[in-house]
C-alpha cells in the first residue's frame, strides 16, 4: 500500500482593515519610526478595533475564505484545530467557537497553545491524524487578536505585535510531496521572560491584577531576543541537514515574523539569499501563530509543485519548531 503523506492543499489569510503605523505609535509612546524599523523591521501592523470581535472572528474569516477557495463543503471537514495565544476565553476553545460560527456539527475541534510556534505544532498534530488515516480533511488555523493583551503605554512590546489569522487545509497525498519532516522543541526556562501574569489559575483576575496591568504581555525583550536568535537559527539549520537540503535546493524559507534581525540570523546560518526568504513583518508585525500561514498565503502565487520549503518559528514557553515541506500544487 502507498504511504499516505499529509500535505497543504490550500491557504487563506485574513487581516483586519485598521492599520497602526509607527507614526501612530510615536503619538502613543516615546518611540520613533526609525528605531522601530531598524530594531525590528516593522513599519505597520493591523489592529482589530471592534471590541465586540475577537480571535475567533479573525479565524472564522480565514477559514471561510479557505473553504470557498478550495471548494470544500462543511460536511467534508473532519477536524478543526486552532492555534492561538489569545483565545476568546479560557474555555471553550477558540476552535469550538470558530466551529460554532461556521455551523459545524459533531466535528471535533480543539486549540493548541504553543505561542508563536503554534502553527508548526499544529501542523505536526494534523499530520498525524491524516497519515494514520483517522481523518481526510483537517483545517488548521492560527488566529490572534494580540492587541487584546498589548499595553499601548509600554514601548518595549507594543511596537511588535499585530492581529491576523491564517488557515490551511491539510489532506493526504500519494505523490512525492507533503509535510515531510517536523522538529518540535520547548524549554520552560522561557516562561519567566515572556508571559501573561494574570487571568489564569495561578493569578485569577482581581481588581489588583487589573490595576497592576498584569493582564498584558510581560516581555523581557533582550532575553527573548538572545534565545530566539540562537534557537531559530539552530533548528532551521538542523532540519536542512537531516533532509539533505542546501542553499541551492531549498526554494523558500518561511520564518515566523517576530523580528527581522532574528530572521536575518537564521537566514545567514542557512546560507540563503534574500530572494528565498518570505517576509511580511514590515506590514503585519508579529501576529504570533498567524505569521507563517499569512506568509504562505501572500506567496502562494510564486510557489510551484515540488518546491522545497523550510518553516521555522520561535515563541513563548520557550517553544521552537521547524518543518520541511514539499509544496504540492
Ligand atoms: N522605542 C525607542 N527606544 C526603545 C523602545 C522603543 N519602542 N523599546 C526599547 N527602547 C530602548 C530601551 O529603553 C533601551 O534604552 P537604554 O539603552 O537607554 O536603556 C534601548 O532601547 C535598548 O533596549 P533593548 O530592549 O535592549 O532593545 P532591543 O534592541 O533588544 O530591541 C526588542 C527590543 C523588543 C525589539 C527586541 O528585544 C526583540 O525583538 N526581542 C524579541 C521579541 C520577540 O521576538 N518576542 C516574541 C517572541 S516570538
Amino acid at each position: 500500500m502507498t504511504k499516505l503523506v499529509a500535505t497543504i492543499k490550500g491557504v487563506y489569510g485574513y487581516v483586519p482593515a485598521d492599520v497602526l503605523s509607527n507614526k501612530d505609535l510615536e503619538q502613543m509612546v516615546d518611540t520613533n519610526d526609525e528605531w522601530i524599523r531598524s530594531r525590528t523591521g516593522i513599519s505597520e501592523r493591523r489592529i482589530l478595533k471592534d471590541p465586540s470581535l475577537a480571535s475567533s472572528d479573525l479565524g472564522l474569516e480565514a477559514v471561510k475564505g479557505l473553504l470557498e477557495k478550495t471548494n470544500t463543503d462543511l460536511s467534508e471537514i473532519d477536524l478543526l484545530i486552532c492555534c492561538t495565544a489569545t483565545p476568546d476565553m479560557l474555555f471553550p476553545a477558540t476552535a469550538n467557537l470558530i466551529s460554532g460560527k461556521l455551523g459545524l456539527k459533531d466535528t471535533p475541534s480543539f486549540d493548541i497553545g504553543a505561542a508563536c510556534s503554534g502553527f508548526i505544532y499544529g501542523l505536526s498534530v494534523a499530520k498525524q491524524f491524516v497519515e494514520n488515516g483517522a481523518y481526510k480533511k483537517v483545517v488548521l488555523v492560527g488566529a490572534e487578536k494580540m492587541s487584546s493583551i498589548v499595553d499601548y503605554t509600554d514601548r518595549s512590546h507594543c511596537i511588535i505585535f499585530g492581529d491576523g489569522a491564517g488557515a490551511v487545509l491539510i489532506e493526504a497525498t500519494e505523490e512525492e510531496t507533503g509535510i515531510i519532516d517536523i522538529l518540535l522543541k520547548s524549554d520552560g526556562v522561557g516562561s519567566k521572560h515572556l508571559h501573561q501574569k494574570a487571568g489564569g489559575s495561578l493569578n485569577p483576575a482581581t481588581l489588583e491584577t487589573v490595576q497592576n496591568k498584569e493582564h498584558f504581555i510581560h516581555q523581557e525583550g533582550a532575553a527573548v531576543f538572545k534565545f530566539a536568535v540562537t534557537k531559530m537559527a539552530e533548528i532551521s539549520a538542523q532540519i536542512m541537514e537531516r533532509n539533505n537540503l542546501t542553499p541551492e535546493n531549498l526554494d523558500w524559507f518561511v520564518p515566523h515574523q517576530a523580528n527581522k534581525r532574528i530572521i536575518d540570523a537564521a537566514q545567514r546560518r542557512m546560507g540563503l539569499p534574500d530572494e528565498k526568504v518570505m517576509l511580511n513583518i514590515q506590514k503585519f508585525g508579529n501576529t504570533t501563530s498567524a505569521t507563517i500561514p499569512l506568509c504562505l498565503w501572500e506567496w502562494e502565487d510564486k510557489l510551484k509543485k515540488g518546491d522545497n520549503l523550510v518553516l521555522s518559528a520561535f515563541g513563548g514557553g520557550f517553544t521552537w519548531a521547524a518543518a520541511y515541506l514539499k509544496w504540492s500544487y
